[in-house]
């Protein structure tokens, strides 16, 4: 009997997986049963878009939290596939930020290629994985069909995302506040708080994008409240960095420093939750949002019982070629070409990364580590090399790049360190560039 295998997720991580034993199979290798399961209608995960928030149609958690306009936030040529270069997918070379649309388009392109959709079941959300006499059970609902199913998997890798389940502080204030308050998960459109003043708190990715999203679609100022540290780019005139809010009364924002102003609307970019209510407790991953995950030997193995795996569970720099690393070493692990060692091994293991992520000193030393990651995994595979140097450097430069300018920096080009061409400069800087089509996006 071949082995059988669930993934939760067919977004990046869950397709790469599906990718990698699609690959092993070309390769004239036996591979096991594979079974996707997705709670979406569609593949692609966070990238798949959705105007929806709250709960769906059939009552389930919105996945969704990406919104209208969003490019992509570092360059393309970090995160391109080692086996599936932008050029091969588009026929051409392509600009260096990508609006979502033609990021979804691209990792669409590979998994259409490999032929894998029917290992999918779609609209089927993972509801309890438990693990008793050496298998897991897995019961799901299939949602449309309003029937709940178990059936057993010798592995079960989860790759359900963690940028889904927002953390949500309270401030005082909230209750009767007289304006909107919500977090950047529900976020979707830009256009909703044009001609507004607008309070963001939280100084991460969704706090620098969604304040540069509302003043590219003309709110009247942006005020970005800091916790630990402001953001310190050169923002443009309609903004400004306060320490953090204390208590909004009526209309009005009250910050640490004793300052005041009348806000319209709050949106908590206060980050994402790691989040399996489906995963028994002695499953359940817990760890903060780093680059050395809790209990997981490799990034990816579950050191209490190495038959279930992660994917994607760090903080990231690198996303979509690091999940590919990560699923071939998977794929590698469950077909008994890498051995597992023993548990002691697997702690060292963890206890290692968590000692050298905490010895780096700043987000240079971040992006090397997860850099050599990558190498590390890719080494023990054939998931094709390619040049991870040549992709830190393109994320040191990007960072140069938004210090000088965080309104223009998506403006530059770099080389695909896949196929060594340059992208070429898009023909509208991302300022003007209101249409992100993704046939508005390819008229280079
Ligand atoms: C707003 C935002 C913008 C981002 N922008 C970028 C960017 O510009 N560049 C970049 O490289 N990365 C970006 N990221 C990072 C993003 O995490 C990765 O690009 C990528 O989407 C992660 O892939 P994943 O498959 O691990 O998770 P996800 O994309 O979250 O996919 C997880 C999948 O699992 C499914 N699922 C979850 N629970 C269940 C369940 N119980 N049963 C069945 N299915 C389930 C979901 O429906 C989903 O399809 C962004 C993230 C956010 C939140
Ligand atoms: N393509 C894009 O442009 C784009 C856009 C948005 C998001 N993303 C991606 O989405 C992922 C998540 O990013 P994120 O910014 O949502 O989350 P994040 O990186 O985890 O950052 C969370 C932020 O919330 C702050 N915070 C948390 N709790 C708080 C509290 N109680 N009070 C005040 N501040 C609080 C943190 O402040 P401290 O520093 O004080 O801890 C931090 O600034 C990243 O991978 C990012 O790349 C990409």
């Amino acid at each position: 009997m071949p082995k059988r295998i669930a993934i939760i997720g067919a977004g990046p991580s869950g397709l790469a997986q599906l990718r990698a034993f699609q690959s092993a199979k070309q390769n004239g290798e036996d591979i096991p049963e594979i079974v996707c399961f997705e709670k979406q209608s569609d593949w692609g995960g966070l990238w798949n878009y959705t105007w929806r928030t709250g709960v769906d149609q059939y009552g389930e958690p919105v996945h969704g939290s990406m919104y209208r306009y969003l490019w992509s936030n570092g360059p393309k040529e970090g995160l391109e596939f080692a086996d599936y270069s932008f050029e091969e997918h588009f026929g051409k070379q392509i600009a260096s930020y990508p609006p979502r649309a033609v990021l979804f388009d691209y990792i669409q392109g590979r998994v259409e290629k490999a032929g894998v959709r029917d290992w999918i079941r779609f609209e089927t959300a993972v509801r309890r994985v438990e693990f008793e006499d050496g298998k897991f059970s897995v019961t799901v609902k299939d949602l449309p069909a309003d029937n709940e199913y178990t059936e057993v998997f010798d592995h079960v890798i989860c790759a359900s995302g963690h940028f889904s389940t927002p953390n949500v502080p309270e401030f005082p204030g909230f209750e009767s506040f007289k304006g909107r308050v919500l977090h950047a998960h529900d976020f979707r459109d830009a256009l909703e708080f044009k001609d507004q003043d607008i309070l963001i708190v939280g100084t991460s990715y969704s706090a620098e994008d969604i304040g540069s999203q509302c003043w590219k679609y003309g709110a009247k100022s942006i005020t970005v409240s800091h916790r630990t540290a402001a953001m310190g780019y050169d923002w443009p005139d309609s903004w400004s960095e306060v320490p953090l809010l204390t208590h909004v009364d009526g209309k009005t924002a009250h910050f640490k420093d004793g300052t005041s102003r009348d806000v319209d609307a709050v949106i908590l970019c206060t980050g994402y939750q790691h989040h399996f209510p489906f995963m028994a407790e002695e499953l359940r991953l817990k760890t903060a949002n780093r680059l050395a995950t809790a209990d997981l030997y490799k990034g990816v193995a579950w050191v209490h019982n190495p038959a279930l795996f992660y994917l994607g569970m760090q903080d990231q720099w690198f996303t979509f070629n690091m999940f590919d690393a990560q699923a071939w070493w998977v794929r590698d692990a469950i077909m008994s070409k890498i051995a597992m060692p023993s548990k002691d091994e697997m702690d060292a293991d963890v206890a290692d990364r968590v000692a050298r992520e905490d010895a780096g000193e700043d987000d240079y030393d971040a992006i090397w580590y997860q850099g050599d990651y990558i190498k590390e995994l890719i080494a023990e595979t054939d998931y094709p090399s390619f040049d991870v140097e040549g992709a830190c450097q393109a994320f040191k430069a990007w960072k140069g790049h938004k210090k000088k300018g965080i309104m223009t920096f998506r403006d530059n080009c770099y080389a695909s360190v896949m196929t060594g061409s340059m992208a070429p400069i898009h023909h509208t800087p991302w300022v003007d560039a209101l249409d992100d089509s993704l046939e508005v996006y390819l008229q280079n």
